[in-house]
């Protein structure tokens, strides 16, 4: 289902029994009129679904049994993120043993509640658990790769959007990718993860997600090369979140629209993940709306998640950063967010959404882009192809990374064949079509990366349970 399509969302509780009861009474058409004018720019998930969009908050188990916490919870939002009860020390807190009472607590809740899950996050530098933090290389690989298996396949079909990889960027000028146990595994270590994870959860959404990349700089230009990188090839990822931590240091600035959108010229949705913003009044109320205005102006601006409820919920409550007060009323800035939404544009439908495949939007790496101006030496395909894998293993699965490459002349189609070690059974291929799933397969090219130039590559790839073992692929070429 689109944003779009998706009905403007009634929140559950006594109001809304009593809006359907009296809707009851009525004919249809009057019914429906009655019931979306109850709810219209009230709250801030009903104003948001209007508009295609959703309202979330960070949520903490151990405030579900606050009366204050858990009215507001269900009157004003339509989408959860965990605040650290899906992170990895709290779902895995040992190794392969999974934990997922908290979390399944406010999974709970908040689908009783009609609203929807982001999960956050299963690869991250930081709170993992202590025997994570100990490993390293292949080992670390595996643990990482077994963890997203296990803690998506609980919550299969219940995430609307994961938070795969979380701030694998450094802060500061450099672009780089943040020093962590992770990084020192490959470089190679997110798009795995986001390629395990779409396997894992074929309908979930996949984001990447970080902070100090609202508006355009060093950090968000390396986010930006990275996800432009894995459309390219064919790396399975569906949107970019913003964090959106704002104070006097780090200030919303007059760019965050322009940044936003251009990650969705890439071909991703966007989303404000975390968002809170230190201050009070007016001022902070301004500053709301600047966020809020951004996103609507951005059609695939998806949500819009603050990071807690009451100031006193904030993981910097010192700032008060939030929508309400510390006694749950609320404040100027709640009232500039719930106008902004009511006066925002809708989104139009993603163009790549539900990801069930993984195909890029954005065309092949090496495409011809005009016919060559002398014609080539070979026909196309004369000058044959060949293929190599490279290969991540874990115990029970494999990913396999294979590379066609054009030999002297352009080739117009491929086929690359390849033995399955016994016991071996494909699971998700992306960028190619497959002949079976185990034994001696045949992987073609699919519509958008059949055409390689002369000496030029493309790539596809798959998952596989089963130990993986050596394979020698062969190419053939059109
Ligand atoms: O639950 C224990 C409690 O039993 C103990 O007495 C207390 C003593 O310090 O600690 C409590 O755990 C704390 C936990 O929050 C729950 O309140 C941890 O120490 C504390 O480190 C943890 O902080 C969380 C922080 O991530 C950790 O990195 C914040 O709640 C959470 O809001 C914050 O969220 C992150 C996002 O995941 C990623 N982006 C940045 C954002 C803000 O830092």
């Amino acid at each position: 289902m689109t944003e779009q399509s998706r009905a403007p969302r009634l929140r559950g509780g006594p109001r809304a029994a009593l809006v359907f009861a009296a809707a009851g009474l009525l004919a249809a058409g009057a019914a429906v009129t009655m019931a979306t004018s109850a709810s219209a720019g009230t709250t801030l998930g009903a104003s948001a679904a209007e508009k295609g969009r959703y309202f979330g908050t960070a949520v903490a188990a151990n405030k579900l049994s606050d009366s204050t916490y858990a009215g507001i919870l269900q009157r004003e939002f339509n989408m959860c993120t965990p605040e650290n009860e899906m992170k990895i020390d709290a779902t895995e807190p040992n190794q392969n043993q999974f934990s997922f009472g908290n979390a399944d607590a406010i999974v709970s809740r908040c689908t009783a509640n009609g609203a929807r899950m982001r999960g956050h996050t299963l690869a991250w530098h930081s709170q993992q658990p202590g025997w994570m933090q100990n490993m390293s290389g292949t080992a670390l690989r595996n643990a990482m790769i077994n963890h997203i298996n296990g803690v998506m396949a609980h919550y299969k079909g219940k995430i609307y959007a994961w938070d795969v990889v979380n701030e694998a960027f450094q802060d500061g000028g450099s672009g780089a990718r943040r020093d962590s146990n992770l990084q020192r595994t490959g470089n190679d270590w997110i798009e795995v993860a986001f390629r395990t994870a779409r396997a894992a959860d074929p309908a979930a959404k996949l984001c990447y997600n970080d902070y100090n990349t609202d508006g355009q700089n060093a950090k968000s230009n390396a986010v930006y090369a990275m996800v432009q990188d894995f459309k390219s090839r064919g790396v399975p990822i569906d949107c970019v979140g913003f964090q959106g931590h704002f104070n006097s240091n780090s200030p919303v600035t007059s760019d965050i629209q322009a940044n936003l959108q251009r990650f969705a010229n890439l071909g991703v949705d966007v989303q404000f993940t975390e968002t809170d913003i230190e201050g009070s009044g007016t001022a902070q109320a301004d500053n709301y709306q600047r966020v809020v205005q951004a996103c609507m102006n951005v059609s695939r601006c998806t949500g819009i998640t603050v990071w807690g409820i009451r100031d006193s919920d904030s993981w910097r409550s010192g700032g008060t950063p939030l929508l309400f007060d510390s006694s749950g009323n609320k404040k100027p800035a709640y009232t500039a967010v719930l106008n902004t939404l009511n006066g925002g544009s809708p989104t139009t439908p993603p163009t790549n959404n539900p990801p069930t495949t993984n195909p890029p939007t954005n065309p092949p790496t090496n495409p011809p882009t005009n016919p060559p101006t002398n014609p080539p030496t070979n026909p196309p395909g004369q000058g044959g192809c060949s293929a190599s894998v490279s290969l991540q293993t874990w115990t029970g699965g494999f990913v396999a990374t294979v590379r066609v490459t054009a030999g002297s002349s352009s080739v117009n189609g491929w086929s690359v064949g390849m033995t399955l070690p016994s016991g071996a059974r494909i699971v998700n291929v992306w960028n190619a079509s497959q002949s079976a799933t185990s034994g001696s397969v045949q992987f073609s090219n699919v519509s958008y990366n059949g055409q390689i130039a002369a000496g030029q590559s493309t790539e596809f790839g798959f998952q596989a349970d089963g130990n993986a073992s050596t394979m020698t692929p062969t190419c053939s070429a059109r």
